[in-house]
């Protein structure tokens, strides 16, 4: 997804620029560029952009000489208008007016047209392009005023940084597309993310929708919507900059494997109330609004969604809800009635069509609800209530403990809602909020599998297919096991529900073809294990300790903890990743940049 960074201050800005941009390498690109202030010449840029590799576009840079002064702008580009190319590469230039983009300019064909009309020749097939030569349109002095009036224009998403070396300053506004300011000694920074400017500066202002920041070297200025100046929210960041980088292990997924027992215990932390038997969540509602519920929708994408059907499993056992889970990109909002709490659930909390699946619900006045990694998302914005996860910032593209965590705030709220509701007594609920306080250190004990895990990985490496198959609420975590698989390691996998084997997919199962059982859960699943094994595959299960009977059918049984289902599925996730993560490392592929896919999603 594309990536935004901006620079002011009293050294060389290119330097800067390219380091921050590597640190937003993680959430995908296919071009990059910068634009700098030139020491040559007063009043001009100095550009450079290309598709392909940031530190390929660096070579370049230093090979010039590290040219420009001592502000500047860069971006990372996913293509979504125009191939990635060149020419489309950001920053675009109008001028002496550089900008750089990230969102959708929902209206661009038609500004095009009218900029066109005007005479204004375009370089690139982007929709960002058009601001450029809007803001130097209405540039008269004013850079700030420039950009509100060519804002004021644009229908759709953007966070944008602005550069004209006329300005003393630089611009950044944000609308639907996320944007933070670092505020340095003698510097100021702009970045779509954290960790991008961490190492330089620990003071943050996350920015909210509608607002634009003027960028001096010593201050920030802020404005809301109506051009009013607003205070400085100055966020000191406590997490360092080794908790954004690999700490040790050889990818960012395998740490991030390795942090989910601490995910846990944070996403636990401060809410189990034990001699209350109750939890201590910001749902935005009153016991009597959680009474007066009949359904929970619920929209996500991708892992996201994933832990959706898990909650599907939950909260009609826990809290006596049914549950509609759909994929946020498909939601038919018609279907929302009075009673209906919508669940957003998106680590990022910029899933664009998680977004506007929350919007639709919200035209409906339902109650919503967002679960989150990520403190002062969009998605915080929208819903009434929001679950932080509290899994620190993920950075290999593969949701690993950020999924996790979404399942722990799900066993949270799952307790919250059957209790308002009186479905859990205080004894039911008390056992199993102490329940879930061990789930850490089971998760743990996953985690000292992984040499055994490893072998297996490692010995069907090459298989052509992979089959997932698990029950209940290791249906859920099927689908996600293969999902992984697919995902970082490129093999075909899919994931059933084990009673669906025979309705059709059976006729793929060969000797070829190995089949991973989650078997931590009920004795039918065993049944299916028999299937398969009777057409040859050779079975994996992942199976409670001590099941004697799971021994006799799968080929290979790796044992996890015994706890109750529910749990057991995070086992389950746990283990599946790992499988996902060392086969795709015995195949030498790279695994926190997969092909194709970005870390987070913010277009439809
Ligand atoms: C898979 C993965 C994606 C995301 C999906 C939704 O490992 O990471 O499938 O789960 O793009 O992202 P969020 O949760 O940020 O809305």
């Amino acid at each position: 997804m594309c990536g935004i960074v901006a620079y002011i201050g009293s050294e060389k800005a290119g330097p800067i620029l390219f380091d921050t941009l590597k640190r937003l390498e993680y959430r995908g690109y296919d071009s990059a560029g910068v634009a700098v202030k030139s020491q040559e010449s007063k009043d001009s840029l100095e550009v450079l952009k290309s598709a392909g590799r940031i530190a390929d576009l660096e070579k370049v840079y230093l090979k010039l000489g590290s040219p420009g002064e001592t502000v500047g702008i860069g971006h990372t580009r996913w293509a979504t208008h125009g191939n990635p190319t060149d020419r489309n590469a950001h920053p675009h230039v109008s001028g002496d007016v550089a900008i750089v983009h990230n969102g959708i300019i929902e209206n661009y064909l038609e500004l095009r047209e009218s900029l066109e009309e005007m005479g204004v020749q375009f370089q690139s097939e982007t929709d960002s392009e058009v601001l450029a030569h809007l803001v130097r349109m209405y540039y008269q002095g004013d850079l700030a005023g420039a950009v509100t009036k060519a804002l004021g224009q644009v229908e759709g998403s953007y966070a944008v940084a602005i550069l004209c070396p006329r300005s003393p300053y630089l611009v950044c506004a944000r609308r639907d597309s996320p944007l933070v300011l670092g505020m340095g000694k003698d510097a100021v920074y702009a970045a779509s993310d954290v960790p991008a400017i961490l190492s330089y500066t620990r003071d943050i202002v996350r920015m909210k929708d509608g607002e634009m920041a003027l960028l001096y070297k010593d201050k920030i200025e802020l404005r809301d919507a109506s051009g009013a100046s607003k205070p400085l929210e100055l966020e000191k960041i406590e997490w360092g900059v080794d908790a954004a980088e690999k700490g040790g292990y050889p990818h960012f997924m395998l740490k991030e494997i390795h942090e989910q027992p601490r995910a846990l215990q944070e996403t636990f932390a401060g809410r189990i109330l034990e001699i209350e038997g109750d939890v201590r969540l910001d749902l935005g509602m009153t016991d009597f609004e959680i009474r007066s519920l009949n359904r929970v929708s619920i929209v996500a994408c991708g892992t996201s969604y994933h832990a959706g059907l898990f909650a599907k499993y939950l909260f009609s056992r826990a809290a006596g809800l049914p549950v509609d889970v759909e994929v946020a990109s498909e939601f038919q909002h018609i279907q929302l009635r009075p009673g209906t709490l919508l669940i957003s659930i998106t680590q990022s909390g910029e899933t664009a069509d998680t977004l506007l699946a929350l919007k639709k619900s919200k035209v409906c006045g339902v109650k919503t609800i967002a679960i989150t990694n990520v403190v002062g998302s969009t998605v915080t914005g929208l819903a009434d209530g929001t679950i932080f996860t509290r899994a620190g910032p993920e950075i290999g593209v593969a949701a690993t403990k950020t999924f996790t965590a979404q399942m722990a705030a799900l066993l949270l709220l799952a307790v919250r809602l059957g209790k308002a509701r009186n479905y859990l007594t205080p004894d039911q609920a008390r056992k199993m909020l102490m329940e879930f306080t061990r789930l850490p250190g089971l998760v743990q004990s996953v985690l000292e599998k992984r040499e055994e895990i490893k072998a297996i990985a490692e010995k069907y490496a090459y298989a052509e297919c992979y089959f997932f198959i698990g029950r209940d609420f290791l249906y859920p975590i099927a689908l996600e096991g293969a999902l992984k698989l697919k995902e970082i390691a490129y093999i075909p996998s899919e994931g059933y529900a084990g009673g669906e084997l025979k309705h059709g997919p059976l006729a793929l199962i060969t000797g070829k073809t190995p089949v991973v059982a989650l078997a931590t859960c009920g004795k039918k699943v065993q049944s299916n294990i028999k299937e398969v094994r009777a057409r040859g595959a050779d079975v994996i299960a992942f199976a409670s300790e001590d099941d004697s009977d799971i021994v006799k059918v799968a080929s290979t049984v790796v044992e996890l903890p015994k706890t109750r289902p529910a749990l057991s599925a995070v086992l389950c996730a746990v283990a599946v990743q790992l499988l996902a993560y060392y086969t795709a490392n015995k195949l030498n592929l790279p695994i926190d940049k997969p092909r194709n896919l970005a870390k987070c999603v913010t277009v439809e």
